[in-house]
């Protein structure tokens, strides 16, 4: 349908075929890795047209490819924010075009909620959270400090924010549980590796990491075993995602807890790209079922993990 649309915008189709332009955050991780796989995949099967982009975790490079979107007059455009705010303006200019605009995996934190129709994603404050209340649980007989580091995703990133959010509400229930540290590690393995090394050097006693992604967790390992310490043991390592990397490192026992984010959102984003394409109203949110993982739950759950 794309280019030839006599509304000036999206919206009116000349070959009854949809085409969505799809702007992603980046290739940072094995999460994101399996999101534009299901993503690609799912176009493809729903007989959508994919234009795909990948930002490279820059908001400017996101901005430019919706405004691509905008001038080759796609029927639909969907994203997922790097960071969650400024993207009123671009949101704008897509509205005023006609074309819709659907959110995944992220949303923005624009105070005019029409400027999309609807966010498909997780909630990230309860992955946050669960990670918190399984830590409490575990350490619910200590007497003296735990002291938490935190590696957090890119500054500014809405599973940054809430991850934070949640989990820093959860450890509240005890007043032994101390985040002494947490920085960005940009969910990528190589930030998580770095900054590990630097909580290392400069905190002598660390009995907890909590990381915002598997990535980052299993770039701490590597700083963690350099350290001499054993990961999982002298350190509790909790993540969130569940990709195979992370749960392999759970079922191996250098991992402790996942909270699980699923990247699996290709065929819901289609369903929902069909019917916003119809004009038909979508709920505003739509939340991604998620699940957590132990140990043991890791090692039953693995052979079957498709990511
Ligand atoms: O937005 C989802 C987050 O982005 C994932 O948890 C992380 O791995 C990815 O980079």
């Amino acid at each position: 349908a794309c280019g030839n649309s006599d509304t000036g915008g999206g919206g009116t189709k000349d070959d009854g075929k949809i085409t969505m332009g799809f702007s992603q955050v980046g290739a940072e991780s094995g999460w994101r890795t399996a999101n534009t796989t299901s993503i690609k995949e799912s176009a493809t099967a729903a007989g959508i047209e994919l234009k795909f982009d990948d930002a490279q975790q820059k908001q400017e490079n996101q901005i430019k490819a919706i405004r691509n979107y905008i001038q080759q007059k796609v029927d639909v455009i969907a994203f997922s924010p790097v960071v969650e705010s400024g993207w009123d303006t671009v949101l704008k200019e897509a509205k005023d075009a006609g074309i819709p605009v659907i959110l995944t995996d992220r949303s923005v934190d624009s105070a005019d909620k029409t400027l999309y129709k609807t966010f498909l994603g997780s909630d990230f404050v309860k992955e946050g959270k669960l990670a918190g209340e399984w830590l409490v649980e575990q350490k619910k007989t200590a007497t003296g400090p735990v002291n938490i580091v935190e590696l957090q995703g890119n500054t500014g990133a809405a599973p940054a924010n809430d991850r934070k959010k949640g989990f820093g509400e959860a450890i509240a229930a005890n007043p032994n549980l101390k985040i002494i540290a947490s920085q960005p590690g940009d969910f990528t393995r190589a930030g998580g590796k770095q900054v590990m090394e630097q909580f290392l050097k400069a905190n002598k006693q660390i009995d907890v990491l909590f990381a915002h992604n598997d990535d980052m967790g299993l770039g701490a390992l590597e700083a963690i075993t350099a350290a001499g310490k054993v990961p999982g043991k002298d350190i509790t390592i909790i993540t969130v995602d569940a990709v195979k990397d992370g749960m392999q490192a759970l079922a191996d026992g250098k991992f402790n807890f996942i909270a699980e984010c699923s990247p699996l959102l290709g065929p819901q984003l289609m369903d929902l790209a069909k019917k916003v394409h119809a004009g038909e109203t979508v709920p505003a949110r739509i939340e991604t079922e998620e699940t957590t993982f132990t140990q043991e739950q890791a090692k039953e759950a693995l052979p079957n993990r498709k990511y």
